[in-house]
């Protein structure tokens, strides 16, 4: 047997995410034990990953068509999801066959998306490529694309039938986006997981490296954390919102990049600007505020933006919680793993606030 862990997701449809090294052989008792087809979705550009998984499909009597869609979040548009769905009727995939998503978070969302809308749902496992893709986009059932107007304006909820998490797939992710998807575990560690932070903090540098045993156990405890929060709050009515730590300005902060800067980048500088919020609010310690800055920095990840976009970024930030109809709303920190609210904070805080994390 293959050395794995898997962490249950509770739900109305639970399922398991399945994590180790090497353990892409599990994808079969996901997807499901009669002989089916499988539409795999996958990057063009990571053609040389898909034969590995292919072969266990195969292996396991599917029938499989591949599908290559545009790198990133070039996946994520109507054109390509309408392409897929020919595809699937070309193929008259069932409820009773399968999607597989194998890619970044890009394109685990638009074959979820795919999935979720296909005969009003079909099976879909993901086998997420990336380190942003293993601990946040592939668990928890939200699936979306991109419109001219948006980011993930269109989508569904709709849990996977299976997650697989193979480090051994994380050994060519460039290093930048090693630390972006270390940026959502470290999120994670600040609001609900102490012993992430002291990981990281022990060696910052192993801590990202695909072969050593501390990324396997951040990986493990960030899906922990998400699987208990998606299973308690599927459509991010309530207890979800602190996963959005960091977010509000991080959204703001990528808009106003056009979507250059990475997700993670982005949701770095946003976490320290909720700690210095929280701090200037009487909320938090220093000391936990500058433990954001220390971590973040030691990953090589940005913790300042640009001064003169202030008015630009608080822009974007109302435009996002307009859809609430409220005031902005910002997760907030008591302490380490205490998130909670902070409601309406006057212009003159954020502003002073931003000044902190400026340049
Ligand atoms: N559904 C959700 O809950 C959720 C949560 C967070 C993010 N997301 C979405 O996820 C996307 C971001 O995900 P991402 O950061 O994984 O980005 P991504 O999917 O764009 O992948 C980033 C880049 O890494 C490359 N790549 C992927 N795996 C690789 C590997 N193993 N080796 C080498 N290169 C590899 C990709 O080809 C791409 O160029 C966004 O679209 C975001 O909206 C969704
Ligand atoms: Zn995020």
């Amino acid at each position: 047997m293959i050395a794995s862990t898997r962490v249950p997701v509770a739900g109305a449809t639970p399922y398991d995410v399945v994590i180790g090294t090497d353990v892409l052989g599990h994808l079969s008792t996901l997807v499901g034990t009669q002989p089916r087809q499988v539409l795999l979705v996958h990057p063009r550009a990571m053609a040389d990953v898909v034969p590995r998984v292919e072969r266990v499909l195969l292996a396991a009597g599917y029938r499989v068509t591949l599908a290559a869609v545009p790198d990133g979040e070039a996946a994520k548009t109507a054109e390509v999801a309408a392409a897929l769905w020919g595809l699937l009727g070309r193929m008259q995939l069932t409820r009773s066959d399968a999607v597989v998503g194998l890619g970044g978070g890009a394109t685990t969302d638009v074959a979820g998306f795919v999935a979720a809308t296909w005969l009003r749902g079909v099976p879909v496992v993901h086998v997420p490529t990336t380190l942003l893709g293993m601990v946040d986009a592939a668990v928890g059932g939200k699936t979306a694309i991109d419109t001219s107007e948006g980011k993930n304006l269109v989508g569904a909820f709709h849990p996977p039938a299976g997650v697989v998490c193979d480090l051994a797939l994380l050994r060519t992710l460039p290093q930048e986006e090693r630390a972006s998807g270390m940026a959502e575990v470290v999120k994670t560690g600040f609001i609900a997981d102490p012993r992430i932070l002291e990981l990281v903090e022990a060696d910052p540098a192993s801590a990202t490296d695909p072969d050593g045993a501390v990324l396997r156990e951040l990986v493990e405890r960030s899906v922990r954390v998400k699987a208990d929060v998606v299973a308690a709050d599927l459509r991010e009515t309530g207890r979800r919102e602190i996963l959005n730590y960091g977010h509000t300005l991080g959204h703001a902060i990528e808009k106003v990049e056009s979507y250059r800067w990475r997700h993670g980048e982005a949701i770095s500088v946003g976490m320290v600007f909720a700690a210095e919020l929280a701090v200037a609010a009487g909320r938090l310690s220093v000391d936990v505020m500058t433990r954001h800055r220390d971590l973040l920095v030691s990953l090589s990840l940005p913790t300042t933006y640009t001064r003169a976009r202030w008015p630009e970024l608080l822009d974007a930030m109302r435009v996002d919680k307009k859809a609430r109809g409220a005031t902005l709303r910002f997760v907030v920190l008591d302490d380490v793993g205490r998130p909670g609210v902070l409601e309406g904070p006057d212009d003159d805080l954020l502003a002073s606030t931003y000044e902190k994390v400026s340049r």
